[in-house]
């Protein structure tokens, strides 16, 4: 066989093709960057709503239990955004005629649910539970961050696998005395690491890390 290329050649195209493999993975990294980064997460962004409900004002201000309005959260997987009649329970009264409010009134008048938006999402395909969590004394700011600090609600953790994994492989760094899991204040003592082995084997936390713990 003639030779029609010669050496150079094809340690020319080796190279060719090593730069265009190199070019590509460099694209889907970027691309991946940009999907993860926090901005296209909607991480840190507060979300609009149809009233400008604020947790601010009414959990750093008035000091309102969060159980009051998420009642379900210690009982069940999922804790629930409170019922328009809650906000009637002081809204009737206070700030009755605020403009601002009036969604609420109509929704009161017509029976029809106020259209929140969900600013914490997890996939179709991910499994949480509220109560496992909040029963094992892992605070609502570990995850939420300063709700009581925040005069629109945003998302406060990226809320990726990742995120999940790093606490479930170490609970012992973030896990409180269960006294404590409503507290917006608490900070994490010196020991926090001896504290939270004790609190790790008092609530008899396991590491739950099979795939099928969050995805069944
Ligand atoms: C007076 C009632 C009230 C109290 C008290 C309250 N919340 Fe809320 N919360 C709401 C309402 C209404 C929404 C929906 C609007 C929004 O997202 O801001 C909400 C939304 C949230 C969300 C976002 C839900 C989502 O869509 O992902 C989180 C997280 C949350 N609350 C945490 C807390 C925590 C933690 C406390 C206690 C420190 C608390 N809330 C106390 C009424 C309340
Ligand atoms: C325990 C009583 C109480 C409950 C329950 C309550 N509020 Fe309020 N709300 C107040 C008070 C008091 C103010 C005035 C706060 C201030 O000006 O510091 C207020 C103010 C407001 C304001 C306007 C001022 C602002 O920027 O926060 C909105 C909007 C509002 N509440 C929405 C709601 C909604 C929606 C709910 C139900 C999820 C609700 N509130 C439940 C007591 C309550
Ligand atoms: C281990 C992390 C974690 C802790 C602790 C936690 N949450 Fe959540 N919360 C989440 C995640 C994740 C979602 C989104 C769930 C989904 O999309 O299925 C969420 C969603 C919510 C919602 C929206 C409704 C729902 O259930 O999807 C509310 C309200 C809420 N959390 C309130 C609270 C309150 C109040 C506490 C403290 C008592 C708390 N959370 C503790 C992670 C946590
Ligand atoms: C800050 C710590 C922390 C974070 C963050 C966290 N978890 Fe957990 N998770 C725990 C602890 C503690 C338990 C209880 C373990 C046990 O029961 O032994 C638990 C238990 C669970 C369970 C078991 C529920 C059951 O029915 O047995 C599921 C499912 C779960 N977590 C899903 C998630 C998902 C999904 C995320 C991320 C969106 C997440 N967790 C983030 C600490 C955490
Ligand atoms: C503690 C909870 C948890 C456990 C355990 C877990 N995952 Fe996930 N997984 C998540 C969450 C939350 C998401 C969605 C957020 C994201 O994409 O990072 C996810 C997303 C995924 C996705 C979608 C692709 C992606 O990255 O967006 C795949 C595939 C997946 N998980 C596979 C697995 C496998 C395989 C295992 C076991 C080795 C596993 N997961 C264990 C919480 C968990």
């Amino acid at each position: 066989m003639p030779q029609y290329f010669s050496r150079s050649a094809n340690s020319f195209a080796r190279f060719t093709i090593l730069g265009a493999v190199c070019v590509l993975v460099a694209v889907c990294w970027l691309g991946y960057l940009i999907v993860r980064s926090p901005y296209e997460m909607m991480q840190n962004v507060p979300r609009e709503q149809p009233v400008p409900f604020s947790h601010e004002h009414h959990v750093g201000g008035l000091g309102i239990d969060c159980r009051y309005c998420h009642t379900t959260v210690e009982k069940s997987s999922f804790a629930n955004i409170p019922a328009t009649k809650i906000c009637m329970n002081c809204h009737s009264q206070m700030w009755a005629t605020s403009p601002m409010l009036e969604p609420v009134r109509e929704s009161y008048r017509t029976g029809k649910s106020i259209e929140w938006t969900r600013v914490n999402d997890l996939p179709e395909f991910v499994y949480f539970d509220h109560s496992i969590h909040v029963n094992h004394g892992v605070g609502c700011a570990t995850c939420h961050g300063r709700v009581d600090k925040m005069p629109l609600t945003w998302q406060a953790a990226p809320l990726t696998m990742e995120w999940c994994l790093n606490c479930h492989r170490h609970p012992e760094r973030y896990v409180r005395p269960r006294d404590q899991v409503f507290s917006m204040d608490y900070t994490p003592p010196p020991n926090q690491i001896a504290l939270g082995k004790r609190l790790v084997s008092e609530y008899h936390i396991q590491s739950l890390t099979s795939c099928s713990t969050c995805h069944r």
